[in-house]
């Protein structure tokens, strides 16, 4: 069977080539992402696999159809990047990786909360300038802090594991509260005490209608002065204009971002020597505060091999006409 991955970058050939071996598919590696421009470059194969930043949308997925191809294989956790109503109304199957990644995106969430309190880039630069004062790397002990955790799936609870270690008092909001959190005594509350109480808040849920902007201009008024905001899930969930509002008056005293809304048009690109165009994410980049990284969250070895592993076993089960309840959204 021919598989086309798009969005295909050089460490992706190399964990789904190793992983492969086990199941003899022909993949072919395509470098540019899936979209109206590019689906052209999908009629010869049986079935695409795609990731965070191509576009599945209708017109993608009815051409998709009329190549009699089946199967879109996601290599990642969210799915807000495809049209699951128009893909049931055509018939293509869709899976994805539910959780290849809850521990690299927890720790990297953790990394980022770190980095941002103890000023740790400032701090690096300073020292390479041979610049070794104090003044201005202030920080604060995570201890007794409260954290709110919005979405507690797989990553939000390795996110309430570790940040119990360090002695946080965590509040969680989801619509599905999991017993194991409460069990642990942490309490679930609504998303608007959440914003009220919490002096670290970290989003963790997928990006969907109910969820987009669910950080916007009045969440950001009820938050407490100085609030931690993280960001390692999708860009969609924040207003970007209400959190650069937020960042000049004083308000949002830390930011830490994965994910940003507009990312497609920068994601994984080296432009170093280009103008970026998008003066929103210029003048978030300008806050000495901000933190932002590259939608890295995923990217370790262990997350690399899983993400392989499940990918080709869903194109493996696809072919043989099965359903896993697990990884198949459809
Ligand atoms: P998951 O499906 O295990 O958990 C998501 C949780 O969010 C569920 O418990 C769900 O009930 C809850 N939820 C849904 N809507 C909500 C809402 N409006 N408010 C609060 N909670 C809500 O997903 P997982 O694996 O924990 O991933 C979470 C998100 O992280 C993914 O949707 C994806 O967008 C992002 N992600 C980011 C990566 C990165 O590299 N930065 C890598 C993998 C995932």
């Amino acid at each position: 069977m021919k598989i086309g991955v798009f969005s295909c970058k050089p460490y992706d050939r190399e964990f789904l080539s190793a992983r492969n071996n086990n199941f003899g598919f022909e993949l072919e590696f395509l470098d540019c992402s899936l979209n109206i421009e590019t689906v052209e470059l999908a009629r010869p194969f049986d079935a695409v696999s795609v990731f965070v930043n191509d576009v599945i949308d209708e017109s993608v997925l009815k051409t998709l159809k009329s190549f009699d191809i089946h199967h879109v294989a996601l290599r990642c956790a969210g799915f807000n990047n495809i049209d699951l109503e128009q893909a049931r109304k055509l018939g293509i199957g869709v899976s994805r990786v539910p959780s290849y990644s809850a521990e690299s995106v927890a720790e990297h969430t953790v990394a980022i909360i770190l980095a941002l309190n103890r000023k740790l880039i400032k701090a690096s630069s300073r020292v390479l300038d041979n610049n070794f004062e104090l003044d201005g790397l202030l920080g604060f002990n995570l201890r007794c802090k409260t954290v709110g955790i919005v979405g507690t799936g797989a990553i939000g609870k390795r996110l309430v594991d570790i940040l119990t270690g360090f002695g946080c008092r965590i509040l969680c909001c989801d619509p599905i509260p999991s017993e194991d959190i409460s069990a642990m005594g942490h309490q679930y509350v609504s998303l608007d005490k959440l914003i009220k109480e919490s002096d670290v808040i970290s989003l963790h849920c997928p990006l969907n209608a109910d969820s987009q902007h669910m950080i916007d201009h009045a969440a950001v008024q009820n938050m407490k002065v100085q609030v931690m905001i993280i960001n390692t899930s999708r860009g969609g969930l924040v207003n970007t204009q209400a959190i650069v509002s937020g960042l000049k008056s004083g308000k949002i005293g830390y930011l830490g971002l994965d994910v940003y809304e507009m990312e497609s048009e920068l994601s994984n690109t080296d432009l170093v020597c280009e103008t970026i165009s998008d003066d929103t994410y210029q003048r978030l980049a300008t806050f000495p505060n901000v933190l932002i990284t590259v939608h890295q969250g995923f990217f370790t070895v262990e997350s690399l091999q899983q993400s392989a592993a499940t990918t080709l076993k869903n194109l493996q089960y696809y072919f043989a006409g099965k359903v896993c309840d697990e990884t198949f959204l459809l």
